[in-house]
């Protein structure tokens, strides 16, 4: 498995396990089968509510023999724990559901502040004015988070190049991954340059197009990524399926990928996706397909009153 190197000499492997939308009641299968299989990565959140149930997997899977060092286990930090003196106990909070000392990477999931105890916000009085808080203190506040051996990496997700920039501008120690939507629908390809030369890392979320998204998230006439005739003629061409293609269109790209799949077959078969390498045609073929789509739009965080709109979200790529 190919892997990205972090300055600290650390290596995160560049296939990981997703674990949105995998459900309390079988994550826990899925994180075993996966580890069995040789993932040895797996991306986490707060908010998808499942991470007792993780860390019952990798409990197992310690007993078993499998070595914490040898696993890259990601979080993120939920939009209603930006308050600086609510960063640590959130990161503990998940450690203790996970049932680890640290973690390898600590990400801000949202450039968004909600107030205390909102967990989603149904109005625009939900939000903390970013003027309150910026996401530079939330940022400051992470950093200490290394300091003290919680998280050997922190990072964010959802940040724009601007936004990205900022922090990177201004940060005691910058951000070292931006977790983000990327796939041939989505290629964001100014993102990409500012971060090769700004030395950040991108991880690509919803590789597959995430069509198990809650119906509320779903467009009303989405494109399906998984069935894009130029995808499925670049597998055709390998004797490889159309998720491997996109997993290895992303691997090629440099990014690391973060494929969910709560299903045996469908996880080797992702994990196989390391081993497919794409040709040059292959790679124009894909590239013709972007269409700046988001399958995550943001657009459930622009509340009448709030503070938040598509252009503060994403604006200048
Ligand atoms: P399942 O968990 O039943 O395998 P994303 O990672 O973009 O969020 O996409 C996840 C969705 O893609 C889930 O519905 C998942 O279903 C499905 N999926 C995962 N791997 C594959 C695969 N190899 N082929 C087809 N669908 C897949």
């Amino acid at each position: 498995m190919q892997s990205v190197p972090f300055a600290n000499g650390d290596t995160m492997p560049q296939l990981g396990l997703g674990t949105w939308k995998a459900d309390p009641g079988v994550v826990g299968a899925a994180v075993t089968e996966a580890l069995r299989l040789g993932y040895r990565h797996i991306d986490c959140a707060r908010i998808y509510g499942n991470e007792a149930e993780v860390g019952r997997a990798l409990a197992d899977a310690f007993r078993g023999g499998l070595k914490r060092d040898d696993v890259w286990i990601t979080s993120k930090l939920w939009n209603d724990a930006h308050a600086p003196d609510d960063v640590r106990p959130a990161l503990e909070r998940t450690l203790a559901d996970l049932g680890l000392d640290h973690l390898d990477l600590y990400l801000i999931h949202w450039p968004i502040a909600h107030k205390p105890g909102v967990t989603m916000p149904q109005t625009g009085e939900d939000y903390v004015h970013p003027d309150d808080l910026p996401l530079s203190t939330t940022w400051a506040a992470m950093e200490t988070l290394v300091d003290a051996g919680l998280t050997r990496h922190i990072g964010v997700s959802n940040c724009s190049v601007p936004r990205l920039r900022a922090l990177v501008d201004g940060a005691r120690r910058a951000p070292e991954v931006n977790q983000i939507e990327l796939h041939p629908y989505l290629q964001q390809p100014a993102m990409m340059a500012y971060c090769r030369q700004a030395g950040v890392h991108l991880t690509a979320y919803s590789p597959l197009g995430s069509s198990d998204r809650p119906a509320h998230l779903r467009g009303a006439a989405e494109p399906v990524l998984l069935q894009d005739p130029t995808v499925a003629a670049v597998a055709t061409r390998h004797g490889a399926t159309p998720a491997q293609v996109l997993l290895a269109w992303a691997l090629r790209r440099g990014t690391s990928v973060i494929p969910k799949s709560v299903n045996p077959a469908r996880l080797a078969q992702n994990l196989a996706a390391a081993d497919l390498v794409l040709g040059d045609e292959d790679v124009a073929a894909l590239a013709a397909l972007d269409r700046q789509y988001r399958y995550v739009s943001g657009s459930f965080w622009v509340l009448p009153g709030g503070p938040h709109t598509l252009e503060t979200l994403w604006g200048d790529a």
